[in-house]
């Protein structure tokens, strides 16, 4: 009887060497088990970690917060390790870690921590433990730290919004767009949400409803003068819109802005249209407007440990109370591919990613050895 020699597994990154295209200068790369962990540090494996599009970004080099050089593999030249946000769960303690036990779920407080990894050694300042609320799954728990905080911050950080008073955003089925809906709906604020125009617009409206929108609306439903002035007039009771959240600029968020009452915020966090933000400087004059940038990274950046800490209790309640966790597909790598392959399936995701096919977030997981 032939015996199969026993496989050993490995871990496996997905790295790069160089920025550009996601598309052409990603590679899987196998590394070996990890050591125990040293002392002040524990070994992590990842479960699941988001492509979001700042990480698109940061591979192409276009993105301010860049990731350090690592050496994974002894002889060969140091890589960058894509992925910023993610869950873990601890599989080892090192000697002095006195507030995290063998599978507790952790998420990243450091940013660019390389979370397209299957196992890595992390330093215990590094991550956060995540408390296990019920109904809290993975897929909340990995897409936890970048989107609900940033929609839960621009919600809370700039207006003391009233219940029963208007929000409007764009990009509303975006995944930062989804966690200002659930989020606002549990506060009881109303939200006027702004989409691209699409042939399931009638589905979409349904599905975002069904999250707790008020109201959704295309952008170019904004050219209707009749709808914009009773918007204004009839749904905020005359009182104004205080605060609008921009996620694509471009011309379609200068219509947003015009729906905005007296001094109001409108705050910018993303650019996905990927043209400039112009405001009719009447705006500013007459009704006192302040255009303020969100980057929720300046606000890890800012904050305590306890502020951070208390942030995702309150979240992970939230959303583990939260009807549902944006639209996403789980992509598998599993471990029995060669580098070669899964650095292909790497490759492929990231073209379809580019040709907007997927229209929901993707995560991934890359299988290891621990
Ligand atoms: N500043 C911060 O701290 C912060 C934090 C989180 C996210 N962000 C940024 O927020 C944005 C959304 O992130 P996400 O993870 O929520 O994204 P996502 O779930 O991938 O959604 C992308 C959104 O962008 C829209 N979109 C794509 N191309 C567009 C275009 N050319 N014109 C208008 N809309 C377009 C999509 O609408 P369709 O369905 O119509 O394609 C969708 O609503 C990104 O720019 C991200 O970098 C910033």
């Amino acid at each position: 009887m032939a015996f199969r020699a026993s496989v050993v597994r490995l871990n496996r990154a997905i790295v790069y060497t160089q920025n550009g295209d996601p598309a052409q200068v990603l590679r899987a790369l196998t590394y070996k088990p990890l050591p125990p962990p040293a002392p002040e540090t524990v070994n992590i494996k990842y479960l699941l970690a988001p492509i979001n599009p700042s990480d698109v970004n940061v591979v192409q080099g276009v993105y301010p917060a860049k990731p350090s050089l690592t050496s994974l593999v002894d002889g060969q030249p140091d890589v960058f390790v894509g992925g910023n946000e993610g869950l873990a769960e601890v599989t080892h303690v090192g000697s002095g870690v006195t507030d995290l036990v063998k599978g507790d779920w952790v998420v990243m407080t450091k940013a660019q921590a390389g979370t397209w990894s299957s196992s890595r050694n992390v330093g215990v300042l590094d991550v956060l433990k995540l408390p296990r609320v019920e109904g809290l799954t993975e897929v909340h728990g990995a897409t936890m730290t970048v989107n609900p905080p940033s929609a839960y911050n621009m919600l809370n950080d700039y207006v003391a919004l009233e219940k029963d008073e208007w929000v409007v955003q764009n990009g509303a089925n975006s995944a930062v767009g989804q966690a200002v809906i659930q989020i606002a709906a549990s506060r009881g604020f109303k939200t006027l949400n702004l989409v691209r125009k699409r042939s399931d617009i009638d589905e979409l409206t349904r599905k975002l409803k069904d999250l707790g929108a008020t109201e959704v609306l295309t952008y170019d439903d904004l050219n209707d003068r009749n709808l914009t002035q009773r918007i204004v007039k009839e749904w905020t009771g005359g009182k104004g819109i205080r605060l609008g959240l921009n996620c694509v600029s471009g011309p379609d968020t200068t219509s947003m802005a015009r729906l905005l009452g007296q001094d109001a915020y409108l705050v910018s966090y993303g650019a996905m249209s990927k043209q400039p933000l112009a405001l009719p400087t009447g705006l500013f004059i007459f009704k006192n407007l302040t255009s303020v940038g969100f980057w929720q990274s300046r606000w890890y950046k800012q904050k305590t440990r306890s502020d951070k800490e208390n942030l995702f209790k309150t979240l992970a309640t939230l959303i583990g109370h939260g009807k549902a966790s944006p639209e996403h597909e789980i992509v598998t790598i599993p471990a029995e591919d060669s580098d070669e392959v899964a650095g292909q399936k790497v490759r492929e995701i990231f073209a379809k990613i580019a040709e907007g096919q997927y229209g929901k977030k993707v995560l991934l997981k890359i299988a290891g050895s621990e």
